[in-house]
């Protein structure tokens, strides 16, 4: 192995994990630091050339996040990885949010160790050599995420309406993410520590959704036993989410123009309303206007609902939050199935981009959960669904190519498809062995 001339600091208020660590880095011929405070690494952080910091997050006094959010402040160019034991992996997620790079669960082997700090080491080293190579501006957003001009858009509308009650009509082919918009509308607003929530129209049968919406009083009807709340009051003060709006059958349909109207509810059988105050939000993913056309939903209740209207935009159409979404997932699968240094070959990634993604996010975040359990170390084109591979690139970047480079993509696009098994790929060609051989050279 080479000599590494790259200074560690470590810093763990556990006297026998900082001996530990420090053996194994000079084992690896790092330099090493020890610091069993954070007080202590500020001082060294200060007076030496420190090439990579790795701190423990639970300390005494100082933790590490505070450690990693002053070196971030002060070192952005240091890389920062976290030791962690395992009930704080939640801790780890927010060391990453404050600047650190990775983590380690505890307890680790010498070879997880190895490679945490290579990775650490090679993503400064690219960060300084390769300043065109920009990570792009990625914006997360109570949990969303997202660097399209049509995300960014989407959250200045709930900036714009979060802290007032509005009721808002949220659109978007299904997998788009219109219950978390619901939920940031929801949660970064005024009324954030009142309840949400959610009910799913489509998921009630008819006939029961009208009394769990309103609630009911005792003797109603054949059945109501007790007098019982219905979900509007109990979002009473907060928010409810009205999700598939548009399977709401017409008696609802007329109950809840009646609380759009007056702003009160009336439990079924109960001789008088209630008022009430909270806010509205209806998603849905069909064509509610064209429902109005057809005559399936109320005109009047159409315009109450649609004061504010949000469009969550096809994934196809925000080709940019593909790759920020995409490594969004392998940190958050690979936290979950334990493997958290996985990364994504350009290759895989290309797949990914190409596609249209007619489940949207949802569709996504499947695929690369999948990926992430079938991979070792990378995710890589093997990992990647047929259909996928499969899928014919966008009209758009075709039209300025030649017939020869079509031939040369569509080839390898179908070689990919069947694992380079050159005979099935022939045979979907339709052309022979031999062809198919010239062609490749
Ligand atoms: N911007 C985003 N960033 C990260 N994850 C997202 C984003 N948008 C959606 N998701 C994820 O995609 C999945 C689908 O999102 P959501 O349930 O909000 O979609 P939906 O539009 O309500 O879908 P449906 O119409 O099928 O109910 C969820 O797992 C959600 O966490
Ligand atoms: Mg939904």
């Amino acid at each position: 192995m080479a000599l590494h001339k790259e200074n560690v600091l470590i810093v763990d208020d556990d006297f026998d994990m900082l001996e530990l660590i420090h053996r194994n880095l000079s084992a690896l011929h790092f330099h090493t630091y020890r610091a069993i405070s954070v007080k202590e690494a500020i001082e060294i952080l200060k007076s030496s050339r420190i090439d990579l910091l790795i701190t423990d997050l639970q300390m005494p006094g100082v933790n590490g996040i505070e450690l990693i959010k002053y070196a971030d402040e002060h070192y952005p160019e240091i890389p920062k990885l976290v030791i962690t034991g395992f009930p704080s992996v939640d801790g780890a997620i927010s060391a990453i949010q404050s600047g650190a790079l990775d983590y380690l669960v505890k307890p680790f082997t010498q070879a997880e160790l190895k490679l945490a700090i290579e990775k650490s080491l090679q993503e400064k080293r690219s960060d300084t050599f390769d300043q065109k190579k920009e990570k792009p501006i990625t914006n997360a957003y109570a949990g969303m995420i997202g660097s399209s001009e049509s995300f960014e858009e989407m959250i200045d509308v709930v900036e714009r309406v979060k802290n007032n009650r509005a009721t808002i009509l949220i659109q978007g082919e299904s997998g788009t993410g219109k219950e978390l918009v619901a939920r940031a509308i929801h949660y970064k607003g005024a009324y954030a520590g009142n309840p949400f929530i959610a009910v799913n129209c489509g998921a009630i049968p008819e006939n029961l959704l009208e009394s769990e919406l309103f609630g009911y009083v005792k003797g109603a009807f054949t059945g109501a036993g007790d007098s019982r709340q219905g979900f509007f009051q109990a979002a009473a003060g907060g928010t409810i989410f009205l999700d598939e709006i548009g399977t709401a059958p017409a008696n609802v349909q007329t109950s809840l123009l009646r609380v759009l109207q007056e702003k009160e509810v009336r439990r079924i059988g109960a001789q008088k309303s209630e008022k009430i105050e909270l806010r509205i939000i209806a998603a849905t993913n069909s064509d509610l206007y064209q429902m109005v056309e057809k005559g399936t939903f109320r005109q009047d209740l159409y315009y109450r609902l649609n004061v504010v209207n949000i469009l969550t935009p096809p994934l196809r159409e925000r080709k940019e939050d593909i790759f920020p979404l995409v490594h969004n997932f392998i940190k958050k699968y690979g936290v979950e199935y334990k493997k958290p240094f996985v990364t994504i070959t350009d290759k895989a990634m290309e797949l990914l981009t190409r596609y249209s993604w007619p489940g949207n996010i949802r569709e996504l975040e499947n695929v690369v959960q999948r990926a992430i359990i079938l991979c070792d170390k990378n995710i890589d084109v093997q990992e990647i669904p047929k259909h996928i591979k499969l899928a014919e690139p966008s009209a758009e970047n075709d039209v300025h190519k030649s017939l020869r480079e079509v031939e040369r993509e569509h080839i390898q696009r179908v070689l990919a498809s069947v694992d380079n098994n050159k005979t099935r790929a022939a045979e979907i060609l339709q052309i022979d062995r031999k062809t198919l051989r010239q062609k490749l050279k």
